[in-house]
């Protein structure tokens, strides 16, 4: 089957191997810090400096990885499809962009991003965010946070996930263990619009059963072979 427009998802598990933690493996973040103390608003207005200090050092640690091959086949892929590819990604790295990646969706925010909670203007993040840095357009110092969505908010542009999603035959779902909606729930999505589903996942996900198919190894290996062998299909 030859497809014309697809879909793919990226979570944590994507930028596992070029060193970024992830969140719920052993060892992950969560298993660190409390997500209520770091990625929800209630968090952020409790102690923004505790916020500030776990997004910077997050921000830190990403000047020192780099895209592994599961970032370099999906930029590939983009290149020389002949159809449409569309890249969302749960992540708040920038590794598909240094990949080659471009108009990737972050539908949760990015690091390399701060936002005004004030006025809502958003720009490039300095290496360290602190409440003693002003808002630019504004003034208020105590607005300035990540352009990250937290645990309660509403992901970033959701209209036009879906209306790609919509536009899908295929959906491929990569490194996410379908812990968080509404991203676990895309899949769900995909088949009510008939599109095929595939899961390339280090294991099972919580939803790996909704997958027509699903292959369980490191993106690293998996998403290589399946770029490789969907430009074969030309
Ligand atoms: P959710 O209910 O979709 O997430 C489910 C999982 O999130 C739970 O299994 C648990 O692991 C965790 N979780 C969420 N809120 C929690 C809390 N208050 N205490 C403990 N665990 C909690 O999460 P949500 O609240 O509906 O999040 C809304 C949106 O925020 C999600 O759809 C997601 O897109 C986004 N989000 C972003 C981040 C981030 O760090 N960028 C983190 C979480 C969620
Ligand atoms: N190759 C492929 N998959 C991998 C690899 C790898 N090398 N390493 C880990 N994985 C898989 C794990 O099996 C797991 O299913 O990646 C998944 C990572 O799951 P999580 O840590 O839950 O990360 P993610 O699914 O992206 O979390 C979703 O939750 O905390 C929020 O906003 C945060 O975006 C995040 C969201
Ligand atoms: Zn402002």
């Amino acid at each position: 089957m030859q497809f014309q427009s697809i879909l793919i998802l990226t979570g944590a598990g994507i930028s596992a191997e070029s060193g970024v933690d992830t969140f719920r493996d052993v060892g992950g973040i969560w298993s660190k810090v409390r997500l209520e103390d770091v990625a929800t608003p209630e968090g952020f207005a409790r102690d923004p400096a505790m916020v500030h200090d776990f997004y910077n050092q997050r921000r830190a640690g990403l000047a020192g990885v780099k895209p592994n091959p599961a970032h370099h086949a999906l930029a590939r892929l983009e290149r020389e499809f002949s159809g449409s590819v569309t890249v969302v990604t749960q992540n708040i790295d920038d590794l598909h962009e240094r990949a080659g990646s471009r108009g990737v969706i972050h539908m949760h925010g990015e690091l390399a991003k701060a936002l005004c909670a004030r006025c809502g203007t958003r720009g490039p993040s300095p290496d360290q965010l602190s409440t003693e840095l002003a808002c630019r357009q504004c003034g208020s110092l105590a607005g300035m946070r990540p352009d990250v969505v937290w645990f309660g908010e509403m992901p970033y542009h959701m209209d036009m996930i879906y209306d790609r999603l919509a536009a899908a035959d295929l959906f491929v779902s990569i490194g996410t263990s379908g812990a968080v909606y509404p991203a676990a729930g895309f899949v769900e999505d995909a088949r009510a619009n008939g599109s095929r589903t595939l899961e390339l996942n280090l294991e099972p996900s919580a939803g790996t059963m909704l997958f027509s198919e699903a292959r369980h190894g490191p993106a690293s290996r998996l998403v290589p072979d399946f770029v490789d062998e969907l430009l074969a299909r030309r």
